[in-house]
């Protein structure tokens, strides 16, 4: 949420208290270097003794309420048929408008599923965008990905509400193309995670579905991020000003065939879930979920993260909750962007994205901006943020480099975990990095795996970078 001040100034505000607290260090900059050195110029390397703030993803970091860790205390253990699962199904049917649900150990093993049973080998998936780990599950089963956005998607400066519109147009060029028998599913994602976190109007979600229906094809909705394209609907959309988080919530999820989720963002668990309200989907995919996963009423996850995950269902739409991260990335972004920061515009949901190639100007796409930009922020600052661009993408089949649409740099806002000066703080450093760009070189790999290369591949600094970085943020700054 955010509140006006008597100034007129708006400033985002939580609306919890803190009753339990983790301990954080900010570690000088000497050790930062090393850390960063050690870490191969990956930041999924990082070790968190030496992170400050921890903005490498929303991603299962998030802070669960008290009531949550109430329903973990309170779960009932039992490999099949445990009331926890039930209850849970409850909260699933009276939020999202879902009958039928299952289980998966994450948002991923969900993708995995969905992929498996519906695969069709050569064929194609049209997505608003894709995100890296369903690209490898479609990929994995055969098929190919095809995004299909408005053009100005990818303009990382903008002030189209919702870069995360799928375009109807070439939707149906994609179907008279391919056929639609070559056509697996058609995915939307709520806040394309990989262009900035930009949400979809529920105008165009409709719109999408009308094609489908026309060419009666399967429409797959991942709303991991779910509750943050709903509460930018509510305040971008016409139509939609006076409807609560939860009417938009209910009606996204009335418009695809299959739902699917990872739990770690909005519910603030570790888990993940498939949902319908078509049984004969259900059961195409539920014979898999055991041999994956596991039984239907635990699917891979531990009955104490259902118990909270049933919580965190009913209480991710509160608009406390679903509009926290995405106020204080109002205001992170705004800050910046009045600053001449080049960042992705409008603001959306997940995390600030720096444009690593405004950003650095002068490191080319082969060297990785947005990689270096996340180590160099890492040394001035001691914020761990993750590289989003030609890094996240694997090589092709002839082993050479796939360019990213756009290089970012993103700094993820985890629910409910940090307050407007820890976010101060990250705005001060990023200007101060911004002005000792020049230091800033790019990164050479020096190792990396086959698939997703992103996760444990290895890098160094070209030229010694880094160190030259370390002693003028030293002369400057001092260790801290
Ligand atoms: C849009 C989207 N889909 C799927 C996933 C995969 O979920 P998980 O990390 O739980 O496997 C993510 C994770 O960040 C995501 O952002």
């Amino acid at each position: 949420m955010s509140i006006r001040l008597s100034s007129g100034e708006e400033i985002p505000i939580e609306m919890h208290k803190t009753r339990m607290v983790q301990k954080i260090r900010l570690v000088p900059v000497e050790e930062r270097l090393k850390a960063m050195e050690e870490a191969g110029y990956n930041t999924f390397l990082l070790k968190t003794k030496d992170i400050f703030l921890d903005m490498l993803t929303d991603s299962g970091v998030n802070a669960m309420s008290d009531n949550q860790f109430a329903g973990m205390m309170n779960a009932d253990d039992a490999y099949a048929g445990s009331m926890t699962f039930y209850e849970f199904a409850k909260a699933v049917e009276d939020v999202l408008g879902y009958k039928h649900v299952m289980n998966a150990h994450q948002g991923r093993a969900a993708e995995h599923l969905i992929a498996k049973v519906f695969a069709k080998p050569g064929g194609v998936v049209p997505t608003n965008y894709h995100f890296t780990t369903t690209k490898a599950h479609i990929e994995l089963q055969g098929m190919q990905v095809l995004e299909i956005y408005y053009d100005d998607a990818l303009k990382t400066e903008s002030t189209n509400q919702f870069k995360g519109n799928m375009d109807p147009s070439k939707l149906k060029n994609i179907i008279k193309k391919y056929g639609k028998d070559k056509i697996g599913f058609v995915r939307m994602e709520a806040t394309t995670n990989l262009i900035g976190g930009q949400p979809f109007s529920m105008k165009n979600l409709r719109e999408i579905r009308q094609i489908c229906n026309e060419n009666q094809l399967m429409m797959v909705l991942d709303g991991s991020l779910l509750c943050e394209n709903a509460y930018l609907i509510m305040q971008r959309e016409k139509g939609y000003e006076n409807k609560t988080v939860a009417e938009i919530v209910k009606e996204m999820c009335s418009v695809p065939d299959l739902y699917y989720m990872s739990g770690r963002k909005n519910t603030s668990v570790r888990g993940g879930m498939i949902a319908t309200n078509n049984e004969k989907l259900f059961e195409q995919i539920k014979p898999w979920l055991p041999v994956y996963e596991g039984f239907i009423t635990y699917g891979g996850m531990s009955m104490r993260e259902i118990g909270a995950m049933s919580v965190g269902v009913r209480e991710m739409v509160d608009p406390g909750v679903a509009g926290c991260s995405v106020e204080q990335i109002k205001y992170f972004v705004n800050t910046l962007s009045k600053a001449g920061i080049p960042v992705v515009t409008p603001p959306g949901g997940l995390a600030c994205h720096l444009d690593a190639m405004k950003f650095l100007p002068h490191v080319p796409q082969s060297q990785y901006p947005a990689g270096a930009l996340a180590a160099a922020l890492y040394i001035a600052s001691g914020i761990r943020t993750m590289e989003r661009g030609t890094v996240s993408m694997d090589r092709d089949k002839d082993g050479k480099d796939v360019f990213a649409d756009v290089e970012l740099t993103r700094i993820a806002v985890p629910r409910r975990v940090y307050t407007v000066s820890h976010i101060d703080y990250a705005i001060d450093r990023i200007q101060w990095l911004y002005k000792h760009r020049s230091l800033v070189k790019g990164l050479k790999f020096v190792s990396e795996p086959p698939v997703l290369r992103f996760f444990f591949g290895r890098l160094t600094a070209l030229d010694n970078w880094g160190t030259n970085l370390r002693d003028a943020y030293k002369k400057e700054m001092g260790s801290a």
